[in-house]
């Protein structure tokens, strides 16, 4: 089964989007980057992102259905979101929050993560090696329950 990489708001402008903090790449160069290292981790991913945060829940329930875990950037919806929370827990399937930036050194409000009570773990501050950590960290994981 696929590992289901999901982001969230406005990282579909990530390489113009505020690039002195999160970088000059674009998401299909993440994309590309995530698709080179499953691969070599003999991994198959489904790379998606929505602005919409009941896409982004109805994104976590398939891959509860259909996926062998998930890797999330939820963006700003990290420090909003129950629903986001209450269905990473929903789910029978490992999670691993990542983001490019390290929010804990950010504005205040960036320092509350609804999400970080519903996953395994965490990876930020890396910028887009933060979604090759992820990838790795949970292909780990999986192995290790298998
Ligand atoms: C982010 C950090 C969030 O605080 C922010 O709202 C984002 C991106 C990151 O990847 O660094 O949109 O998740």
């Amino acid at each position: 089964k696929p590992i289901h990489i999901i982001n969230g708001p406005n990282l579909n402008l990530l390489g113009t989007r505020e690039p002195e903090v999160y970088g000059a790449d674009t998401l299909d160069d993440i994309k590309e980057l995530c698709v080179e290292v499953a691969a070599a981790l003999d991994r198959e991913i489904v790379f998606v992102q929505s602005n919409i945060e009941g896409e982004l829940v109805n994104f976590i329930q398939a891959a509860g259905r259909d996926g062998a875990g998930i890797v999330i950037n939820p963006a700003a919806y990290t420090h909003t979101s129950i629903a986001l929370h209450d269905a990473l827990k929903a789910v029978d399937v490992p999670s691993i929050e990542i983001h490019l930036s390290q929010p804990a050194k950010r504005e205040s409000f960036r320092r509350r993560s609804y999400v970080a009570e519903a996953v395994h773990g965490t990876i930020s501050g890396f910028g887009a090696d933060s979604y090759v950590l992820g990838l790795q960290a949970l292909s780990n994981l999986l192995d290790t329950n298998d």
